[in-house]
């Protein structure tokens, strides 16, 4: 007798990980051990992809020559390069371009028919080197612009606001964009990562896995709705109008993008951080405003509904603030992201079973055939 189905695997303990714990009742996250508070405070993106990768911080040696080497991958192959300046042409979806430039990839990595951990990690250093470049390229196409080069010797968050921009960033923006991908790097088995696991179960390689993450993390419940906090606070407009705006939504039952959490019953510990970094970015560029409409929001929902934001919520002013486009908000997740899920496919691999749970059967009970003419 099969068991009863549990709707969403909530609460469902599928496997174990090292990698990183997230503690719902607590509101605590930890990557091998270390607060990812600690880590926002104290690290850099590079240092966690590190962590992520082999279960240690960086020594100092360790981390100038990974820095070195994830700023020589940064150029893309010419394959990969093309195909974005032909999708960029067409009003393609960005995260589309992203799964596609991620297959171009693959096709043009040696190594990528190999799981063995060496290689793996090295397909895994040249996708975390190459998603600041696919994302930026991408943009300066879609603006009609020549892309720019990747900066020799820069951090990711640096070269990818550099590549997006055409500019360098000042240091502030910088440090906001690298404490945003060091909160967004991992999550435990969340939707995108679990993905990845039960790709990487069938022995299939570290590309086709962050491919059906990449798949996984564009929808609205997930990663894609940071864009739809952006789009929500535009249409608010102005600090007094959201109780109303907020109002209607839960009056008409919808779900308000950037709140509630599957895991967290308390506050989302990123987006706290991610909220101070809101304010702290709002009152250097002297621009509250949406700063402003979030905290109204948010006060809206915990009033109404006892409902904290997560980390898309505050996480979308924040790219805003720093000049990152709307659509592009879920690639930037993605841009941090594929250092969780490249630590989760390897982690995979070297202890693999095939994942592949039951269903409850609630279908017609067995009947025989009826033929053609007498339907
Ligand atoms: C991420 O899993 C991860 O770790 C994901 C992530 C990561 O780092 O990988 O943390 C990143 O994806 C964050 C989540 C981003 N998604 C959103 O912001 C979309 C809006 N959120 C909701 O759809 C919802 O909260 C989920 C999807 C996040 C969680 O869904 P659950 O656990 O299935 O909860 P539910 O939808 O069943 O809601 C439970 C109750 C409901 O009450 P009833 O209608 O049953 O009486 O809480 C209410 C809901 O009404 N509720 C909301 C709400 N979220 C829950 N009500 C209004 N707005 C919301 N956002």
């Amino acid at each position: 007798m099969a068991m009863p189905a549990v709707e969403g695997l909530e609460n469902v303990v599928v496997s174990t990980t090292s990698i990183s714990e997230v503690r719902g009742q607590t509101g605590e996250l930890l990557y091998r051990g270390y607060d990812v508070r600690e880590l926002a405070r104290e690290s850099t993106f590079e240092e966690v992809v590190w962590l992520l990768w082999h279960g240690e911080l960086p020594s100092q040696n360790e981390l100038t020559s990974f820095k070195k080497e994830l700023a020589r991958n940064r150029t893309l192959p010419s394959g990969t390069g093309d195909l974005i300046d032909r999708l960029a042409a067409i009003p393609a979806s960005p995260m589309v371009t992203l799964r596609m430039a991620t297959s171009m990839l693959e096709i043009e990595d040696p190594c990528s028919r190999s799981i063995e951990r060496a290689d793996e990690l090295k397909s895994s250093l040249q996708l975390v080197a190459r998603f600041p470049t696919i994302v930026a390229r991408y943009q300066r196409r879609r603006q009609g612009m020549q892309p720019v080069e990747p900066p020799p010797d820069a951090d990711t968050a640096t070269a990818f606001l550099t590549m997006l921009n055409g500019r360098a960033p000042t240091n502030a923006d910088s440090h906001a964009l690298d404490v945003l991908l060091i909160l967004h790097a991992d999550h435990e088995f969340n939707a995108s990562t679990f993905t990845a696991r039960v790709i990487a179960a069938t022995l299939a390689n570290v590309y086709a896995a962050v491919d059906g993450a990449i798949a996984a993390l564009s929808g609205p419940l997930h990663g894609g709705a940071n864009e739809r906090v952006m789009n929500m606070l535009e249409q608010i407009g102005s600090p007094d109008r959201a109780a109303p705006y907020i109002q209607r939504l839960l009056a008409s039952r919808q779900r308000v993008m950037g709140f509630g959490h599957r895991v967290y019953k308390t506050e989302d510990p990123r987006a706290v951080i991610l909220r101070q970094l809101c304010q702290d970015l709002a009152q250097r560029t002297g621009d509250t405003k949406w700063y402003d409409i979030a905290a109204k929001v948010a006060e809206k929902m915990w009033n109404d509904k006892h409902l904290y934001p997560n980390v898309d919520f505050f996480s979308a002013p924040v790219q805003h603030m720093l000049g990152i486009p709307t659509d592009l908000f879920t690639l930037v997740f993605a841009i941090s992201r594929v250092a969780g899920w490249t630590a989760h496919v390897m982690e995979q691999h070297a202890n693999n079973r095939l994942i592949r749970p039951r269903a409850a059967y609630v279908g017609p009970a067995p009947r025989p055939y009826v033929s053609l003419s007498a339907r």
